[in-house]
């Protein structure tokens, strides 16, 4: 039978004959695809393979040291971090419409990704050394769907890493290619991946920016990212992991409303809680998370986290609502 251990192998000796003595870069988004392609990659060619994380600073709690610590301590991989933080910060600056949002997260994270491939290119320096290759997650159903995009590319602009200057050229390296999401979970741990990282909920590449609608700041990231890391423990707590898709954690930022919280009158921001239930979040229905988890999720956020004085339920499908707020 095909099992993962020959998958595995097979991909290996594949990679290993295409690459050849040169080196490869691939750009790590905290995401389940990157993660797998990049360790597949590091197994046949080792530290030939340098990984890029572009650490935007919209990723939720845990996230970049799952990245920077587990996600390295697995694979032994070598990694630049490139901690783009302030510069994402600032140019998302004064924005709240959603597209203007992606379009310019989408751009500096090119741009970031870009100058960091170049300085490996140029340590690296030439001949059989030379850094031809880069390594992407696409997996099979972004190859039949072909001109990628999940088909919502049309009322969100979706982003990746994509679109790199004319001089600066490589051969591409999609080890994923004839997989599906549930076999790429199945070598990830095969190759000994962190569970956390393996089994992620989809995630946008946008990240937190299009979960906080009105204006991304680094106090409301804060705020977001603790609610947030509420909502995933306790829907993990109660085994419900697997039966969600994903929840998006979304704040209102620029509303608030009158609550009364220990000594008094508070004026705070909403939550909400956007679990689903999908096959390929093409369409989705609300899922029907049990009371009592809701129940602990929301006492937990209002006494645990600053400025959130009430927590609500999006009980819309898909369509008409998107999975994403924003
Ligand atoms: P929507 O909101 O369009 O989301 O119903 C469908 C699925 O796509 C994810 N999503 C994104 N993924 N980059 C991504 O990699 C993006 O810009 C992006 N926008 C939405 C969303 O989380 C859901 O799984």
């Amino acid at each position: 039978t095909w099992t993962m251990v020959n998958i595995v192998e097979d991909q290996v000796a594949r990679i290993r004959a295409q690459i050849g003595s040169k080196r490869a870069i691939c750009g790590l988004s905290g995401g389940v695809d990157s993660a797998v392609a990049a360790a597949l990659v590091q197994r046949a060619i080792g530290d030939r393979l340098t990984c890029v994380f572009v650490d935007h600073g919209l990723l939720r709690q845990g996230e970049a040291e799952q990245v920077e610590k587990d996600f390295v301590a697995a694979t032994g991989a070598s990694l630049k971090v490139v901690d783009a933080q302030e510069r994402f910060l600032t140019a998302l600056a004064g924005v709240t419409d959603p597209e203007t949002k992606r379009k310019i997260i989408g751009r500096e994270f090119i741009r970031v990704f870009e100058q960091a491939a170049r300085e490996i290119v140029a340590e690296a320096g030439e001949g059989d050394e030379a850094v031809e290759f880069l390594v992407q997650g696409t997996l099979y159903p972004d190859v039949v769907e072909s001109g990628g995009g999940n088909g919502t590319a049309n009322i969100k602009s979706h982003h990746n890493v994509g679109g790199l200057p004319d001089d600066l050229q490589f051969t591409l390296v999609e080890p994923l290619r004839e997989l599906f999401k549930d076999e790429v979970r199945r070598v990830g741990e095969e190759l000994g991946l962190p569970a956390e990282m393996v089994w992620r909920h989809p995630f946008p590449g946008p990240g937190l920016a299009i979960r906080i609608v009105g204006e991304v700041t680094a106090e409301r990231l804060e705020i977001l990212r603790a609610a947030d890391a509420i909502v995933r423990e306790e829907l993990t707590r109660a085994g419900l992991d697997r039966a969600i898709w994903q929840c998006p954690v979304v704040l209102l930022a620029d509303v608030r409303s009158v609550g009364v919280q220990g000594d008094g009158r508070t004026y705070g921001h909403p939550i909400v809680l956007r679990p689903v239930t999908s096959e390929d979040a093409m369409t989705a229905d609300w899922a029907r998370v049990p009371y009592d988890v809701l129940a602990t999720i929301s006492n937990r956020i209002t006494n645990e986290v600053p400025d959130i004085n009430r927590v609500t339920l999006d009980i819309t499908s898909k369509p008409p609502g998107t999975i994403e707020w924003e």
